[in-house]
């Protein structure tokens, strides 16, 4: 199969990470950006198409592996797409459930048609890395790039790597949440902390 131009694109290097952070996140480290993606929240995914921003939401998504390598399912029927494609860079943005009515309505229209920032009262900010932006509102901000795309033509399935990452402790509310796959949702139920029988994996549990 011939490779596509950003078949495993490197990381960016260090000369291309200035210094800077975005109003209101700290970084967040990105030995530990699979656990914002592991609890499987619905997330949206900021792209920028060299003329506006665009925001769609998405629930087929997951870690491939400890750190900031994430799987992402997002096909050619939006509009995101194509800004994926031609930029190779997206954010990944994570909201509390506070916010799960609008992020529901944000992937229930196009960004052909309409400005989903303004519509529904998402603030973009600009991220340190790439050109998408952050989401201000959000808890979670994670700046990537294709690492992969070999698997999109068949599964629509994008490798992508996290280049930064912001949190604000502040924003997060009453957690992520998770589509049930028809329209209905869930919150984080109680919290069980059973970090001391991660015995095989102590170095997991660590605090940040
Ligand atoms: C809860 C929810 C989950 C979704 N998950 C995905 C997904 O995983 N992948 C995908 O391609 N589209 C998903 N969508 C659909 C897109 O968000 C939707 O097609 C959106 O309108 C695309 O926006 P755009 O055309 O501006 O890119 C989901 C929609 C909702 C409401």
């Amino acid at each position: 199969m011939a490779e596509s131009p950003t078949s495993h694109r490197p990381s960016l290097t260090h000369s291309e990470r200035p210094d800077m952070s975005p109003t209101g996140f700290s970084e967040y480290p990105l030995d530990l950006v699979h656990r914002l993606i592991e609890p499987g929240p619905v997330i949206m995914v900021c792209t920028f198409d060299g003329e506006r921003a665009n925001l769609m939401t998405n629930g087929f998504n997951m870690p491939i592996a400890h750190g900031a390598l994430i799987g992402l399912i997002l096909g050619p029927w939006d509009h995101s797409y194509d800004a994926l494609r031609a930029t190779g860079e997206c954010v990944i943005a994570i909201p509390s459930i506070d916010l799960a009515e609008q992020v529901t309505d944000v992937g229930n229209i196009s960004g052909r048609d309409v400005d989903k920032w303004a519509k529904f009262g998402f603030t973009p900010t600009p991220a340190a890395v790439v050109r998408a932006p952050l989401v201000q509102e959000c808890f979670a901000n994670i700046e990537c790039t294709v690492a992969d795309d070999r698997l999109v033509d068949d599964y629509n399935l994008w490798i992508l790597r996290g280049e930064r990452a912001w949190f604000d402790a502040g924003k997060r509310g009453a957690g992520e949440f998770h589509h049930r796959g028809n329209g209905t949702f869930s919150g984080n139920a109680d919290t069980l902390d059973l970090r001391n029988r991660m015995t095989k994996w102590q170095y997991l549990t660590r605090d940040q």
